[in-house]
């Protein structure tokens, strides 16, 4: 079947696929549940029929018992159904949260913002709508020739009304889909791009507000804020049209069904009984439809939500990264690495043909714009669009088990991130907390008596963003989070960018200290201080090796470092 091989080729398809059994169970009470929501037709039929005729109340009281005992079942088979999805959902949740996470976060790595933001609302659409009352419209809905046939074998005339007022509503779903699906889409697209306009610009707060660029941001904002309303109002009020068209349909119907049982009762040809039933079985097979009518626009947004979870994660797969070594030694070789600017082909580092020993300090100098930091995210395998090849230890960096390769990479960025959490777990990484090992970390880095002077030493949480902490404080706690656990591969953007004199001595001890332990070191720099750490310097220029070699100690001072070639 061509929708289950859809569902089979990606991997959210596998994933809703292992929910098949509990879909079929589903399936299995919506047919007990529908063949016994008959129950309030055959009973109406059995009283006006067979009771007022015998004017019997043992039969009454007989047709009454078996009506109630039926009902029951039906309301336990409805409860089942339910129970059975909202378990369903939990299992949902379970299996594709981490997932999502992680798919969302690559996502994020590779500039994708918006599928970024979107992949968590829309798992949760999915379960809503997949575990939701919606998805019984679904179910109930194979049930609905069997509530017109016996419409037929009541009266063909009763049958054919029934036909057409299905088809009306089937119609009306349609077309109020066709009227709606697109302005909705447009209106919750609009709605994510003021959300995420607003969230960039809050995040530079200060900057805002000092500089007196608040009024023109509120301009734009306020357009964006009023296209979206505008979109929203459309969309409702077009909503507002179809949902009052069905109503006016659905009553009308009900009414116009029991003329017709009643025209049809005058002229003898079907009975009292058969009248009254015929009403209640007609709102019986409309019922499906009209609910699909009513959930259409949960169904649309569930399935918009299903294919960008699905792009998501096929995107962004999981798969691949088996890789794992209990030694790293970091030594590093790039083959003809190409770095693109992510979503274009713009490239940024130009095919670098590169190798570096282990436990060799390297060094990184050239312009602003060059491609230093660029590199270094290369180096640890966080940029998103590369070609050409990576290796650590000879394996390509992109097939290392991340979880596994992380505590033996230290990265501090030159955009520092720090997350929200105290001290200490910003340093140990979020991971169980080694009280020794932070402190050790923390005095290489030479952030210890400062963290002792803070107001909860440790245990103080920072802002988010670190806010508490000046520029240079953040840098050496991050350095401190580079640091913990004395990783095999050590790549420092800038890490001397905001540091005084005594946070750069406490770096270039770090830096000694690595080196004597045998650990890959990789810094760039934008000043020549630390440089005569390094064993070798990499001159990077337009994104190509202007030089790579071991640097010139008699060179003029005030000069380019001049490596000499190895
Ligand atoms: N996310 C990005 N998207 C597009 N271009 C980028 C991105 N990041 C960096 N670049 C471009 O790549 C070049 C190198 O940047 P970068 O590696 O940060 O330089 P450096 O660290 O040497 O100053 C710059 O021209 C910059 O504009
Ligand atoms: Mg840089």
């Amino acid at each position: 079947m061509n929708l289950i091989a859809s569902l089979t080729r990606t991997e959210l398809g596998r994933g809703l696929w292992t929910f098949r059994t509990e879909f079929l169970w589903v399936g299995l009470f919506s047919l007990v549940a529908n063949l016994l929501m008959l129950t309030p037709t055959l009973y109406m039929l059995q009283v006006f029929d067979r009771v007022m005729l015998s004017q019997s109340e043992v039969t009454l009281i007989a047709v009454t018992l078996v009506m109630v005992l039926f009902t029951v079942v039906m309301a336990v088979a409805e409860w089942v159904r339910s129970r059975l999805l909202v378990r369903a959902g939990v299992r949902f949740d379970e299996a594709l949260n981490a997932r999502v996470f992680d798919a969302s976060f690559s996502a994020h790595l590779a500039q994708d913002g918006a599928s970024a933001t979107r992949a968590f609302s829309d798992l949760t659409n999915l379960r809503q709508f997949l575990t939701g009352n919606g998805v019984f419209a679904f179910f109930d809905l194979p049930w609905m020739p069997i509530y017109l046939a016996v419409l037929f074998l009541m009266h063909p005339l009763l049958g054919w009304a029934g036909i057409v007022f299905t088809l009306l509503l089937i119609m009306l779903a349609i077309g109020s889909h066709l009227m709606t699906a697109r302005l909705h889409e447009r209106a919750s697209d609009s709605e994510l791009q003021a959300n995420s306009y607003l969230g960039g610009k809050l995040r530079h707060a200060e900057a805002v507000e000092s500089m007196g660029m608040l009024p023109n941001l509120r301009r734009r904002w306020i357009g964006l804020v009023a296209t979206q309303f505008h979109r929203r109002e459309q969309s409702h009020e077009q909503q507002h049209r179809m949902q009052a068209v069905g109503k006016f349909m659905q009553y009308s119907q009900q009414s116009l069904i029991l003329a017709l049982g009643a025209w049809l009762a005058i002229r003898g040809e079907i009975s009292l009984g058969a009248m009254i039933a015929s009403n209640a079985l007609m709102s019986n097979a409309l019922r499906p439809i009209s609910s699909l009518v009513g959930t259409w626009k949960q169904f649309v947004e569930a399935r918009q939500a299903y294919s960008r979870l699905d792009k998501v994660i096929s995107d962004y797969p999981d798969g691949g990264r088996y890789h794992s070594a209990e030694h790293v030694t970091g030594q590093i070789e790039l083959r003809q690495l190409v770095a693109l600017a992510p979503g274009s082909d713009t490239q940024i580092l130009k095919g670098l043909n590169l190798e570096f020993r282990p436990g060799e300090v390297v060094g990184i100098v050239g312009p602003s714009g060059a491609g230093k930091s660029t590199l270094a995210r290369c180096l640890i395998g966080v940029w998103p669009s590369t070609r050409g090849q990576m290796l650590l230890d000879g394996v390509d960096i992109s097939k290392w088990d991340r979880d596994r390769l992380g505590p033996h990479i230290g990265y501090l960025p030159q955009d520092i991130e720090l997350l929200e959490g105290t001290v200490a777990e910003n340093i140990c990484r979020f991971g169980e907390i080694d009280s020794d090992a932070v402190i050790e970390a923390a005095k290489r880095a030479g952030i210890h008596e400062m963290v002792q002077h803070l107001p909860q030493g440790y245990d103080t949480s920072l802002g988010q963003a670190g806010g508490l902490l000046s520029g240079g404080q953040r840098q050496r706690l991050a350095l401190a989070r580079a640091l913990y656990g004395m990783p095999d591969l050590v790549v420092l953007d800038e890490p001397n960018a905001n540091l005084d004199d005594v946070g750069e001595v406490a770096l270039m001890k770090a830096i000694v200290e690595l080196k004597q332990a045998g650990k890959t070191v990789f810094m760039v720099l934008h000043q020549r201080n630390l440089l005569a750490l390094a064993d070798r310097v990499l001159v990077l220029n337009n994104g190509t090796v202007a030089q790579f070699g071991v640097m010139d100690v008699t060179a003029r001072p005030d000069a380019l470092p001049q490596p000499r070639t190895a």
